[in-house]
């Protein structure tokens, strides 16, 4: 350490006081310093920590790449596919039994094509349109009552009155809902037959319909009679049957 100016200061331009007490300040921050390094806890060489760098670089790498600590392929199964959330894979409408589908679907075609002719109680209003309920034909015969609604009627009806004429009911209507109607009718309204009229049926009367011998117009109580007091083709369904309420068809097992 070289003091400032030797020379005589004959100008007192230094504060002797005080330069005294900084070299005495800078001694001791000397001797003390070299304490420290004496007592082993001195700040390390930066040798030392370049080496812990490399040696930690090595280690990462070794870890990372040939064992599983940070290995993408440890956290993710490999060939794992994520699960649907659920309800985002479209399980379709809750099944229904077929009894119930079918008469939710003939409710609304009831109310559409029938309602205002033999009322919303189906009991019609005994003089221009016969009741439905406890009828022989809406309850009887399936394919003589699928006549019924698809060519109108002429003439007496079940009960032997005539009561009028009721116009064709079939023009685009669906086998579902031929269907639908027919099992809503033969099972509402104090009628309690508890058969499934299955679209496959209703197919079949849509097609013997079309073949009658005359075509196109209203049935007779002596053309049902001669022609159609049949049970329709089709295999009879177990009311208890779980189908898809939209179209009818068997619900797939879930
Ligand atoms: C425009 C009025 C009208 C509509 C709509 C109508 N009907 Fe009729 N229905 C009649 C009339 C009138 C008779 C009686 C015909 C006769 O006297 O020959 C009748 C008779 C019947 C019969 C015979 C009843 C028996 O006991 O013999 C059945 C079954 C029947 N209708 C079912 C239906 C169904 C099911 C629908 C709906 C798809 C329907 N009708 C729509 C007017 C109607």
């Amino acid at each position: 350490m070289s003091l400032p100016n030797q020379n005589p200061d004959l100008e007192d331009s230094i504060n002797v006081s005080e330069a005294h007490e900084r070299v005495v300040r800078e001694a001791a921050a000397c001797a003390r310093e070299n304490r420290v390094v004496d007592n082993g806890i001195g700040s390390i060489s930066i040798w030392a920590l370049i080496a812990c760098g490399v040696v930690l670089l090595i280690a990462g790498g070794v870890l990372a790449g040939g064992g599983d600590l940070f290995s993408y392929k440890a956290t993710f199964r490999e060939g794992y596919v994520r699960a649907p959330a659920p309800g985002a894979a479209d399980s379709g409408p809750v099944p229904k039994e077929a009894l119930a589908a079918y008469m939710a679907k003939g409710a609304k075609i009831y109310s559409a094509k029938c309602n205002g002719c033999h009322g919303s109680d189906a009991k019609g209003n005994g003089s221009t349109f016969p009741s439905l309920v406890g009828s022989a034909w809406a309850n009887g015969e399936t394919e003589r009552f699928a006549m019924i609604i698809l060519n109108g009627l002429q003439g007496p009806v079940s009960d032997g009155k005539t009561y009028g004429v009721m116009p064709p009911q079939g023009i685009g209507m669906a086998p579902e809902d031929l269907a639908g109607i027919m099992t809503y009718v033969r099972n509402n309204f104090g009628n309690t037959k508890g058969d499934v009229i299955t679209t496959d049926m209703a197919k079949a009367a849509i097609e013997i319909s079309a073949a009658r011998k005359n075509a196109g117009n209203s049935v007779t109580a002596d053309e049902l009679t001669a022609d159609h007091v049949k049970a329709l083709p089709g295999a009879m369904m177990d009311p208890k049957t779980l189908l898809d309420p939209i179209t009818l068809a068997p619900a797939k097992a879930p």
